[in-house]
């Protein structure tokens, strides 16, 4: 089996791509924005990967499956915070090294649903791990790989839940108590305070539409300088 990967990431990789996450709690409508924003660059000619966290290869899918509870066994012992914690970097780690940094030095921009402040808010914020030791466990795992720019869709935890019900599949986190999804999401706040610069707080209870404009103005002036598959189409 290979173990090695074929690139490592370095500040030089980042900079000729552009590295935007997508965060929040459940159902906040990370998943909604990144597939618009994708389609929006992707229209207007840029070179664009979608992926997501926990996840983005071969490998880091299967674990997600785990993760999500619907690869495992019901006879199972419950799975520690901490084990929960190394399994979501594993993924990060493999898809850090084997997908996005290698997109990042072709030029690409990089949309990521979840990322390292996923893990500061669930297993940090939520769980109640050490917030040094995961910060410490984060940098490990990406290499000092950081978002160019973040977007926190905050929504109160109800109406992220409720969202979350109408959805066909429930996973193992759908099954957290409310004051955990509190946590999370107070976690994902106190990290805007950490790093103003890098996320972005939109207001996730605004229609699909208005929150896409909203994302896609954000965004244009960092991608002014990035090159361009092939030129934009024209309106009309
Ligand atoms: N702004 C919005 N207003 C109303 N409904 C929305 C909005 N954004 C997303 N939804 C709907 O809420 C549900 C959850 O949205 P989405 O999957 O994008 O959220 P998510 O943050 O990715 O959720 P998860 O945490 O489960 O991955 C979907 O049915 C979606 O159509
Ligand atoms: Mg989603």
């Amino acid at each position: 089996m290979e173990t090695t990967p074929k690139h490592r990431p370095s500040s030089k990789d980042q900079r000729r791509g552009f590295f935007i996450t997508f965060e929040g709690i459940e159902g906040s409508g990370k998943s909604s924005q990144c597939q618009r924003l994708a389609a929006n660059l992707q229209a207007r000619g840029y070179r664009v990967l979608e992926t997501r966290e926990p996840g983005g290869t071969p490998f880091a899918e299967h674990i997600r499956g785990l993760l999500l509870n619907t690869g495992r066994n019901s006879s199972w012992e419950s799975l520690t915070p901490e084990g929960e914690a190394f399994l979501v970097l594993a993924c990060r780690s493999q898809h850090v090294a084997h997908v996005i940094a290698p997109a990042l030095k072709k030029g690409a921009v990089v949309l990521c649903d979840r990322f390292f402040d996923s893990t500061l808010a669930y297993q940090g914020y939520g769980r109640g791990l050490d917030l040094t030791a995961l910060q410490n466990l984060n940098q490990f795992a990406t290499q000092g790989l950081t978002p160019d720019l973040t977007f926190l869709f905050d929504l109160p935890v109800d109406q992220g839940l409720a969202r979350r019900r109408r959805a066909l599949h429930q996973n193992r986190l759908d099954h957290e108590k409310k004051k955990f999804h509190e946590r999370v999401r107070k976690g994902f706040m106190a990290l805007t305070k950490d790093h103003p610069h890098r996320i972005i707080i939109i207001d996730a209870g605004d229609t699909i539409g208005t929150i896409a404009e909203q994302v896609a103005k954000r965004v244009q002036p960092f991608l002014s300088r990035m090159k361009k598959l092939r030129p934009s189409k024209k309106p009309g």
